[in-house]
């Protein structure tokens, strides 16, 4: 339990609603281990389906009715006698069971789809609460479409299903056309009209076809709802239904705002949403809110340094809390020194401070090309570049490289040497690689044999880090081995060559080597 004040029941509706989004379709065992996780996750009634649909869909309920053990398990049925019949054979089973009978109640619902007129709904809907009320006590009673009804008619027929039995009465905005404002207002009339006192629990279920489900959801409460329908990940007919994980999430960590209690085990609330993604086919995009993979993920530099300093200068919420193991730190472009080093270290690496600064150079410059920094790349930065590297007798400044089946390769390489000189020289090669090093001997005024070239993927995907290593030997017979990484070929290749040189300079006295190295 969490929060402060009342409580707010959770009507979880992923088997229902939730599997009514376009493409959707569980067997049997997969409704039955949404259940498990679904009772796991603390949800006081589980929509479990909607049983006179198919034979499917009643075993499906029964498996659960009989398996579950904590939530009331509910069953959908529209206002006919064998819908109810259907939905009680289905739920008697359980622990604890409901019938969920509906109907419509805006005028564009009745005259086209159900074409009734508003006397017959109203005697179908008190027919379908009593037929209910004869197999169980818990009923709840809804009409679809609330937002584009007349709140008079809705008084009616809502008033109406509470004198027949129903304990429940849902509030749903079908179409998801509300706003916050409306919707609270909605909820306030109807509450006020109909009188409803403590054996009568209002309760709302909003869409999200406006993006505004889980707003509308708690407008709702703060007007006096105390059951919210709600998904997993918000999946539901069309654009979704209101977030359960976002819904809870609202009312826990702003408590002190809504001042409710829910009986969810929030840490669960991750892997409740990685079971059902699985499950229905239906991924979690990644900026979802409390459940998406960005949730707990900072990039910025300045939102890293905060986050590494005081986890609450950029979260509101515990990464534990809704079961992630940790808060995030991506590097990319936008990252800073203070969250490099971080990751450096948690992969054991000490790296002094001007090997650090070197480091972050390369990444600087990778993750300019490459998004997403994994720990593969800088591991291949440190290696190949860093630890161990001779100190830069030359560094590598440009290189341009024209190439094609129908062009002799030509490179041009400007190189600065340690004493502030600039070279630059033009060559031509059997390839491009052959033309860089051409270029970089004409530049340096050495020619270099390459006794062994190798290139490698580091990582995986289009933007990969490519590592090239070059074994060099100049015209004394000396050999290093040295090594450049880059998501292109080529600047790998010169970066690697260039290393080389560089080793190569620190063997024949040429670099003056600083101690720590
Ligand atoms: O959206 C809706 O109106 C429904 C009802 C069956 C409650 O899902
Ligand atoms: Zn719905």
């Amino acid at each position: 339990m969490n929060g402060a004040g009342q409580r707010v029941r959770i009507f979880d509706t992923t088997l229902r609603d939730g599997e009514q989004s376009p493409g959707v379709s569980l067997r049997l065992e997969e409704k039955l281990e949404i259940a498990r996780q679904l009772q796991k996750l603390g949800v006081d009634i589980i929509e479990a389906g909607f049983p006179i649909a198919s034979v499917g869909e009643i075993e499906a309920v029964q498996a659960i009715a009989r398996t579950v053990r904590g939530p009331v398990i509910a069953a959908l049925a529209r206002t006919r006698v064998g819908d109810i019949d259907a939905a009680w054979d289905a739920v008697h089973a359980a622990e604890s069971a409901r019938i969920h009978t509906f109907t419509s109640g805006s005028p564009v619902h009745l005259r086209h789809m159900l074409r009734i007129s508003e006397d017959e709904n109203v005697e179908m809907a008190i027919a379908a609460v009593r037929r209910a009320r004869t197999y169980v006590s818990d009923v709840e009673f809804s009409a679809q479409d609330v937002a584009r009804a007349d709140p008079e008619y809705l008084v009616r027929l809502y008033g109406a299903a509470i004198e027949a039995g129903a304990t429940t009465i849902n509030i749903p905005d079908t179409v998801g056309y509300s706003t916050p404002t409306e919707f609270a207002a909605l909820i306030a009339l109807l509450r006020g009209r109909l009188g409803v006192g403590p054996d009568v629990t209002i309760s709302v279920h909003t869409h999200d076809d406006l993006g505004l489900a889980v707003a509308n959801a708690l407008a709702g409460v703060e007007a006096g709802a105390r059951q919210v329908e709600c998904a997993i990940n918000g999946i539901g007919e069309r654009a979704g239904n209101c977030a359960l994980e976002e819904v809870v999430m609202a009312l826990v960590t702003r408590s002190d705002h809504y001042r409710m209690e829910v009986g969810i085990r929030t840490e669960e609330l991750c892997r409740t949403s990685v079971l059902v993604s699985r499950l229905t086919g239906m991924p979690v995009q990644p900026n979802k809110a409390v459940v998406g993979a960005n949730a707990f993920a900072h990039e910025a530099g300045i939102h890293q340094d905060g986050v590494l300093k005081e986890r609450t200068t950029y979260e509101i919420m515990r990464p534990q809390d809704v079961g992630v193991p940790e808060t995030r730190l991506v590097l990319g472009k936008h990252s800073g020194r203070h969250a490099l080093r971080e990751r450096f270290e948690a992969m054991g690496y000490q790296l002094a401070d001007a090997e650090f600064l070197r480091a972050f150079e390369r990444f600087k410059s990778l993750a300019d090309r490459k998004k997403g920094i994994t720990d593969a790349d800088l591991e291949a930065i440190v290696h190949a570049e860093v630890v161990g590297a001779a100190p830069e007798r030359y560094r590598l400044q440009y290189f341009q490289v024209t190439s094609g089946n129908n062009t002799i390769p030509t490179a041009t390489v400007r190189i600065e040497v340690s004493t502030g000189e600039e070279l630059q020289a033009s060559e031509t090669g059997d390839g491009p690689v052959d033309a860089v090093y051409r270029a970089i001997d004409r530049a340096v005024g050495e020619v270099h044999m390459l006794a062994d070239y190798s290139l490698k993927a580091v990582t995986e995907g289009q933007d990969a880090a490519g590592q090239v290593t070059v074994r060099l030997q100049d015209g004394e017979g000396r050999s290093v081995v040295a090594h450049g990484v880059s998501t292109d070929v080529i600047e790998a290749s010169a970066r690697g060559y260039v290393a080389a040189l560089n080793k190569l300079a620190v063997q024949t006295g040429q670099t003056v080597v600083a101690t720590e190295h």
